[in-house]
């Protein structure tokens, strides 16, 4: 397999870092993607740290499985949301040492044309992580009403021509259905004005605020993290990595609520990466960090 900077993880010392990963233990990475925070958690929590990951994308998983194999008996993955970690791990199942959520796609999502996340590449307008979900950005955009479509791209992709986008989507859809990644892009390049922004596509934020609501990523978000953080034993860490402000919004509302509760906010501001690492992995750009601590008496 190739091993361009895109497959690089995410703030990847930061992580570690803030995680505050030793020996032993049980770690939790509720987004395993392609392995590659896992993979360094195993290696820093050796001999006999155990690692419990989570993708609700089954190609991923199956790219983990067997980037982790090494690793044996210490690792366990299942297809799951990472919204159910809290079920999964049981009621009387042991408190974990540190959970990660590196959320957002993965760069085997965005590389692959067939699955549809990409405006750059022609493919079917997909964008289901899990392919076993129901429905796909196409049905959506090619059935929802167009107030409906306004309002989803100005609020899931914080776009201000979102009324004139929706138009053009209901206007094109009435020839011919849309079925692809490229069609859809033109769609939206030409009916909102060129960016200011250099090498910023005009479809971005439309593409953004599909995939969120193909995906419900934020769904129940906010209570989600609550209830994953309230798995940690005291002392133990979550750390989440958001891509888009609403993400990041959520976890910053979240741990202010645990921070209520008892628990010590360990970023008072969100880690950015560094300019050394965006320029390796453009990607790494719109990544900001926040991580949460459980106390002793946190309720
Ligand atoms: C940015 S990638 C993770 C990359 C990973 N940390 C690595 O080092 O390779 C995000 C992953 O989270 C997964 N994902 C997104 N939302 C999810 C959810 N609600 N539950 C489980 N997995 C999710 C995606 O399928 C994707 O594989």
């Amino acid at each position: 397999m190739g091993f361009d900077a895109g497959h690089v993880p995410v703030l990847l010392a930061e992580t570690l870092e803030l995680l505050a990963v030793r020996p032993g233990g049980l770690w939790v990475d509720g987004t395993v993607g392609l392995g590659g925070h896992a993979e360094a958690v195993l290696r820093a929590t050796a001999p006999d740290g155990r690692l419990l990951a989570f993708d609700r994308d089954a190609e991923a998983l199956e790219r983990a499985h067997v980037r982790l194999a090494p690793f044996g008996e210490r690792v366990k993955l299942e297809h799951a949301d990472y919204r159910e970690i809290p079920e999964r791990l049981g009621d009387s199942a042991e408190p974990a040492d540190g959970i990660l959520l590196d959320l957002g796609v993965s760069s085997l999502q965005l590389d692959d044309a067939e699955r549809g996340f990409s405006f750059q590449k022609e493919g079917p307008l997909d964008m289901r992580m899990d392919r076993s979900a129901r429905e796909t950005a196409a049905e959506l955009v090619n059935r929802m009403r167009e107030s409906d479509l306004a309002d989803l791209i100005h609020e899931y992709g914080e776009e201000p021509f979102s009324r004139r986008i929706a138009r053009a989507i209901v206007r094109a859809r009435e020839s011919e259905p849309i079925r692809t990644t490229t069609r859809l892009a033109e769609i939206v390049r030409r009916a909102a004005p060129r960016s200011r922004r250099p090498g910023f596509h005009p479809a971005t934020r439309t593409f953004q605020a599909l995939r969120i609501r193909t995906n419900r990523e934020l769904d129940g978000l906010e209570q989600a993290f609550e209830r994953i953080a309230s798995r940690l034993r005291a002392g133990g860490r979550l750390v989440v990595i958001a891509f888009h402000s609403l993400e990041d919004r959520a976890a910053k509302q979240a741990f202010r609520s645990l921070a209520a509760r008892g628990f010590c906010v360990l970023t008072r501001k969100p880690v950015r990466p560094s300019e050394a690492e965006t320029r390796v992995n453009p990607r790494a750009r719109s990544a900001r960090l926040r991580a949460v601590e459980r106390e002793e008496a946190a309720a």
